[in-house]
């Protein structure tokens, strides 16, 4: 009678461990049948107490029953709260789940500054003619940007209306022509050199002029330069930044640090010389100044003109920009605007 209790309440209980829904049932049916004061203790006890009267071999018989029914019922508890645990832990594992191989989303790759990369595009041609790529300072001192230059005090270069000066007998570089002396002081002649950087001018700022600006600089000294030879490197430059055949032609210009001077222009890119608004109807297009270096400049430098000579020019990069990629107010450039800078 005790036993067949004992085993009805196992066969119920088994089934209700064995398939309680969740973990929040499955302690409900827990504390109802094996906690403390649960259905099994509760029978258990009832068992204990008329025990007494049973023979001894039934006494052990039952006994052994109910620690069965007990460990029986236990061990289902264990196996179905293993199982929501596992379960639970999946599912988490699921959603928290991350490939730490894929790339990062939300990162964008930044571009170089179109100044940048014609630098370097500028740069690549030069290195690989055997030029060398030389800075120089932004703060400079009056010799190397105009006395060592072959530039006359009296020259309006020299008025603060164009220099910003600093303290110090020092003023903001207004080319990048006086690292071609610092280069002939430092390393004397043969000389093949370019010296990329910034300038400054104190100008008024509109759609073609900033304040900041980018030039290349570049000179070779050698025995018996020519024209020849300057031709040959700065129409290659020019076919190097343009990736096609341009024309050139040389005008004569005034610059105190050459003799002849020079501008050189591009025939116009846009409408091969037949003339259009780029270039203003005249088929032509400035591109830089350049000439054979003046013999005062060689000598300030500290080389004998009497033994070497050379070529040298100045070269806007701002404006070299501007016209690779059509654009057409300067004041981009230096904006920081990404909607502009993300197009190149
Ligand atoms: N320094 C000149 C300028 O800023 C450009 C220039 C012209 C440089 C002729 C040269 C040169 O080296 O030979 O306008």
């Amino acid at each position: 009678m005790l036993e067949s209790k004992l085993t009805g309440l196992q066969e119920q209980a088994a089934a209700a461990l064995d398939q309680a829904p969740d973990a929040e049932a499955l302690e409900a049916i827990r504390v109802d049948i094996l906690g403390r004061k649960g259905q099994l203790p509760t029978l258990t006890t009832q068992i204990g107490k008329s025990m007494g009267k049973l023979p001894p071999e039934e006494r052990a018989s039952l006994g052994k029953l109910m620690n069965a029914v007990k460990q029986d019922l236990e061990s289902r508890y264990e196996a179905r709260k293993a199982a929501f645990e596992r379960a639970a832990l999946d599912l988490r594992l699921n959603a928290e789940w991350l490939d730490l191989t894929l790339p990062a989303p939300g990162t964008r790759p930044g571009t170089l500054h179109p100044l940048t990369q014609i630098q370097r595009e500028l740069e690549e041609y030069f290195n690989s003619l055997g030029f060398a790529i030389l800075d120089g300072p932004e703060v400079e001192d009056e010799w190397h940007n105009f006395d060592a230059l072959n530039i006359p005090a009296t020259h309006p270069a020299r008025d603060a209306q164009d220099t910003f000066f600093v303290e110090g007998g020092l003023l903001l570089r207004t080319h990048t022509s006086p690292v071609q002396v610092r280069a002939m002081e430092k390393f004397g002649a043969p000389l093949r050199i370019v010296a990329p950087g910034r300038v400054f001018r104190n100008e008024e700022v509109d759609a073609s002029h900033e304040h900041t600006f980018y030039q290349l600089e570049g000179m070779m000294i050698d025995k018996d330069v020519s024209i020849g030879h300057m031709l040959y490197f700065l129409k290659g430059l020019l076919q190097s930044i343009f990736h096609r055949e341009v024309t050139v032609r040389l005008r004569p210009g005034f610059f105190p640090f050459v003799e002849p001077g020079f501008e050189l222009d591009i025939q116009c890119l846009l409408c091969g010389g037949s003339g259009c608004p780029v270039c203003k109807q005249s088929g032509w297009v400035e591109q830089l100044g350049c000439g054979l270096v003046h013999p005062n400049v060689l000598r300030a430098g500290g080389i004998d003109p009497e033994q070497w000579n050379g070529f040298a020019f100045g070269l806007g990069v701002t404006r070299l920009v501007m016209m690779r990629y059509g654009i057409d107010d300067i004041r981009h450039l230096a904006a920081g605007d990404l909607r502009f800078l993300r197009q190149f």
